[in-house]
């Protein structure tokens, strides 16, 4: 089939749906490619990298849209614009990444054109790599913070001069989704301070292994909803988060706010009274201001001053990083068509999940959104390693921040686990001989102490830790040599190569996980 690259035609839309590299994937696929001139320029890519890669170039849009072809567009075409849409032919097929409002869709189904959304890709695992909207929310996360950090009157990290030292900015992040966690890797990376805050308990531990300061209300409540999203709160949380933000804007220089429920009016969490409290020269970036916004007073597409605080409302950052944008979606956009390409060519096919969850216009019909599958975890953005000053502890964040469910768990478990040893001791001490219940006992303790030492310890640090289990692997394999060398083939010989083989297994696993491990940080 014949697939066409359109110059963008929305305001603000650098992006390009298939860079000269995708182009190359493409045609491995059978696709071949028609890219209307210019539709790469703004991008940086320009038509003879195209015509290298083996693409055609179209001199206009007429010449693009000759016949019925695979379109592929960034933010698709203006609907409202009857000339434009009724240059493209009945039959075709166009991806782009489109929302689900009623007018643009009504109109592509009039002119009998199936609509591959990518915005509509299920987060499912099998689906990541062609999970747009989190490459773009990745990019959007880390423009945010540069675009803070050009108008942040003061530095970002600590800097320490002979005229004297200046005190790492104070970040806040609000929502610790894809973009958040972005934000949080940008901003720990040039040196700040960061603190961070979700509905979702579970980003916790992703959070932290960020280096950022996990904030929590004093509510027990969890926003976990379907599908990796948030769901609505009461009104008593969020009261509850907005309290602990009050306090956050007498300490902070800079907000980001990504919070928001997919289908939902973004909820306003930054008042202007917070804006009153927050120091002069301080930066709001409201990544929500397509929604309605996460900060009042926050203009979509503009940045203005409240009170001497920018507040920043951009809706096209990917867009102000259009190359590596481009190359990102084209990406994702070729392993959806990978999914679609079989024997017989380009097949819709409605059964298949991925294409199911695209899928919003077919034959002339515009389908709703299938039922949800139970959640899938998201995938934390691959930043790399973040440097700078460490950051405070949580008790040092004011406010009402307190020991979350995963702690009051732990707490649980540890009195359960008790409460069972020591029935076994008494079960054991029963008769049993005095040298047997002196080595029970310190097989229990060691079980206690084990699981205390192993679950308190962050995720981030298991790599660490696991040197240390080889260390005690080490001195297992030196008692089971002493016990299997006694020259009698007893209990204890066999106990002792038992210990000597389970032992190696965890050394030689540890050694290659950690290696696994090393691997997934090297270039
Ligand atoms: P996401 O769904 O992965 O993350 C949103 C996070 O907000 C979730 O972790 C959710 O739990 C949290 N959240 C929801 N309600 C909350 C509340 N009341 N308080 C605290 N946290 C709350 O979404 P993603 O992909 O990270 O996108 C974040 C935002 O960025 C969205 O609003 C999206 O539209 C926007 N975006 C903006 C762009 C721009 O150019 N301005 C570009 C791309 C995305």
């Amino acid at each position: 089939m014949h697939i066409v690259v359109p110059k963008e035609t929305w305001p603000r839309e650098r992006r390009v749906a298939a860079t000269p590299d995708s182009v190359g994937r493409l045609k491995t696929l059978g696709f071949t490619v028609l890219v209307q001139s210019g539709a790469g320029e703004a991008a940086g890519f320009d038509d003879e990298a195209y015509v290298a890669a083996g693409a055609e170039i179209a001199a206009d849009a007429a010449a693009l849209y000759a016949a019925p072809a695979l379109i592929v567009s960034v933010s698709g075409p203006q609907t409202t614009d009857a000339a434009a849409l009724n240059q493209i032919p009945e039959g075709s097929a166009l991806v782009a990444m489109l929302g689900r409002e009623d007018g643009p869709l009504k109109a592509l189904a009039g002119r009998k054109i199936n609509v591959l959304s990518m915005n509509g890709v299920p987060r499912i695992t099998r689906a990541q790599k062609m999970d747009a909207l989190s490459s773009m929310a990745n990019i959007a996360g880390y423009r945010a913070v540069i675009e803070a950090a050009t108008v942040y009157p003061g530095f970002f990290g600590l800097q320490m001069t002979a005229a004297g030292k200046s005190p790492p900015a104070r970040v806040l992040i609000i929502g610790a989704g894809v973009a958040g966690l972005a934000a949080i890797g940008a901003a720990r990376s040039l040196g700040a301070e960061v603190r961070a805050f979700d509905v979702r308990p579970e980003v916790r531990e992703q959070v932290q292994s960020m280096g950022a300061t996990f904030l929590e209300v004093q509510l027990e409540e969890s926003g976990s909803g379907e599908g990796g999203y948030a769901k609505t709160m009461s009104k008593e949380f969020i009261e509850a988060e907005m309290a602990l933000f009050k306090e956050q804007c007498k300490e902070v220089d800079v907000i980001v706010t990504t919070a928001l429920i997919p289908g939902r009016k973004a909820p306003i969490l930054i008042t202007d009274e917070m804006l009153q409290i927050l120091k002069p020269g301080s930066v709001v970036v409201d990544l929500a201001a397509q929604n309605g916004g996460n900060c009042e007073g926050t203009v979509a597409d503009k940045a203005v001053t409240i009170h001497d605080v920018t507040v920043i409302g951009y809706t096209d950052l990917p867009s102000r990083m259009a190359g590596v944008a481009s190359e990102f979606l084209s990406r994702n956009i070729v392993h959806l068509l990978e999914e679609m390409v079989g024997d017989e060519g380009f097949v819709i096919d409605a059964e298949d999940e991925i294409v199911r969850g695209a899928l919003f216009v077919h034959d002339g019909e515009i389908l709703p959104p299938p039922p949800r599958k139970p959640p899938t975890p998201k995938p934390a953005p691959m930043t790399g390693p973040t440097t700078g000053p460490t950051p405070e502890p949580a008790t040092s964040s004011p406010g009402p921040v307190v020991d979350g469910a995963a702690d009051r768990t732990r707490r649980r478990n540890v009195i359960i686990g008790g409460a069972i040893a020591l029935v076994l001791l008494l079960i054991a001490a029963n008769g049993a001989p005095d040298s047997f219940i002196q080595h029970f006992t310190v097989f229990v303790l060691s079980c206690v102490v084990g699981y205390q030492v192993v679950w308190s310890v962050t995720p981030a640090l298991h790599t660490p830790l696991m040197s240390v289990t080889n260390a005690i692997s080490g001195i297992i394999i030196v008692g089971g040599l002493l016990q299997a060398a006694t020259g009698e083939f007893d209990a204890a010989a066999w106990l002792g190569a038992a210990a000597i083989l389970i032992a190696t297994i965890n050394i030689a696993g540890g050694f290659l996980v950690t290696q696994r491990m090393l691997q997934m940080f090297r270039k």
